[in-house]
This record gives C-alpha cells, structure tokens and sequence, in this order.
C-alpha cells in the first residue's frame, strides 16, 4: 500500500484536487493561449455527407445492445455510415459566441482533441490516414495508402484493429486544456473523450456497426503515424468500427 503512494498515480490525483482553503499547486508559469481547432489547409479534402439523422433508433434498445464487437467482415462502410459515425462524435450541435457545441460534453467547451481516422475500407473513400476538421465536417487526408499493418502492430497487434473498416484516433492537446485547469486538465481530457467514445458506440449500435474502444497501443508509434509530438499533443485513445457477421 506504501508503494502505491510513491506512484505516478497517488501523486497526480492529490496533487490535482481542488481544496477550499487553498489554491492547487501549479509550478507551470506562464502557457500561451493556443488554437482551438486544427486543420490542415494543404491536405486534400473529403466533405463528408450530410448525416441523414431522419431514421429514429431507439436509445434503450442502443444502450441494452451496446458491446465491444471485435470481429468484422471484410465489406466497406458507407460514407453515410462514417459520417453518422462522425457527426455522433464530434457533430457540431449549436454555437455559442466562438465555442462550437458537440454532440458530446467537454470541460470549459475546449475540447481538447483532435480526431483522426485511419480509413480501411469505407466506400468511396481512398484508405489512408485523415484528420477530421469539425468546423467543415471533412476529412483532410494526411497520407493515402494501406496503414493497416503498422496501425495492428502499433495496437499490440490486436486482431480487432486489423479486421476494422475504420479506426479513430484521438490526441489529446494538452495545452489546450491547461492553458484554463492547469495540471487538473489531465483529469478532465479522458472524461471528454469517454463521452465521445460512447456516443461513437452508440451510433454504431444503431446502424448495426460493430465497435470497439482501445486503449492499449504503443503511444509513439501512434503518434508517429499521425504526424504529431507526443508531447504537446500525444494520443490518448482509438475506437474501431466494422460490419458484423451475419447482419
Ligand atoms: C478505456 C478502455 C480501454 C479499452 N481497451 C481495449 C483494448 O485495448 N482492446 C480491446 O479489445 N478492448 C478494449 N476495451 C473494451 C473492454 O474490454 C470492454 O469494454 C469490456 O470488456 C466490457 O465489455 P463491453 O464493452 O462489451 O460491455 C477498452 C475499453 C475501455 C473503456
């Protein structure tokens, strides 16, 4: 019990709680504002469909069926699929003065973020590694080409990521969220990314679609893949998505 207080852990959530009587310790001086989205302006672009949103599906039945599905068929998803996939995750819902509002909750409405996709097999789309711009709901595709087998050995070699359609991929950015909770802010990026994790759950619920939430992966494989730092902006969690056997 002793060693768990010498941890990594022990050390983060009491040194991260918020008390009456005093201010949280914050040894990060200054951090300069950043930027609230990403996007890559030279990368060639895929606008994604307009979700059609029309069909209803019944939230209890999505919840009770919700499961980590991990054996998929080799067919395609639908770009209307992946852009109602899209849309659950990181759909903007409304605005408020500069914040754009999502589908899904984040502390302070930073969303500290960034979603990618590896596209394995979605019609009409080429495979490769794309990043999602959610103030245009479009694709930027960073790299064409077959990444599956990096991707599947940077996941562990999980046989889920291999057999996916789709595998998103977030970052999280980390300033983003420290410029306002300081060193609280790496409580607060998991908990936004549960909830958009879930939302692209239940989505896939209601298609029908197989899902499953990684977090296992060598980080820097992964964040070499992307393109990104590891540091400022490192990656923090991946969902794959595929059509099911038999439906
Ligand atoms: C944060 C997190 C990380 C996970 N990582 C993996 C993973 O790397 N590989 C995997 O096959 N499943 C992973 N899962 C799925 C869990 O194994 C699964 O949610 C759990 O067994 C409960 O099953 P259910 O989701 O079907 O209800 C992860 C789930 C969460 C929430």
């Amino acid at each position: 019990m002793t060693l768990y207080k010498q941890g990594l852990a022990f050390g983060y959530v009491q040194g991260t709680k918020y008390h009456r009587d005093r201010h949280m310790r914050d040894d990060l001086g200054s951090i300069p504002p950043t930027s609230n989205f990403k996007n890559y302006p030279e990368a060639e672009r895929l606008q994604l469909p307009e979700p059609d949103l029309s069909r209803p599906a019944n939230l209890w039945q999505c919840l009770a069926r919700r499961r980590s599905e991990r054996d998929y068929t080799t067919d395609p998803l639908s770009l209307q699929e992946l852009s109602k996939i899209m849309w659950a995750a990181q759909g903007v819902t409304a605005r408020a003065g500069i914040y754009l509002l999502r589908t899904a909750p984040s502390a302070g409405a930073l969303y500290p973020f960034e979603t990618y996709l590896y596209i394995d097999k979605v019609e009409e789309a080429p495979q490769g590694i794309y990043h999602f711009n959610v103030a245009d709901f479009a694709l930027e595709r960073l790299q064409e080409g077959d990444f599956n087998n990096a991707l599947t050995a940077a996941s562990l070699g999980q046989p889920v990521v291999r057999r996916a359609a789709v595998v998103i991929i977030w970052t999280a950015m980390m300033l983003r969220c420290m410029v306002k909770y300081r060193d609280r802010a790496m409580r607060y990026i998991p908990m936004d990314l549960g909830h958009v994790c879930q939302n692209v759950q239940l989505a896939a619920s209601a298609m029908d679609l197989g899902s499953c939430s990684i977090g296992a992966f060598y980080d820097d494989d992964i964040n070499e893949l992307l393109g990104v730092d590891g540091e400022e902006e490192t990656v923090l969690y991946l969902i794959t998505v595929g059509k099911l056997r038999g439906r």
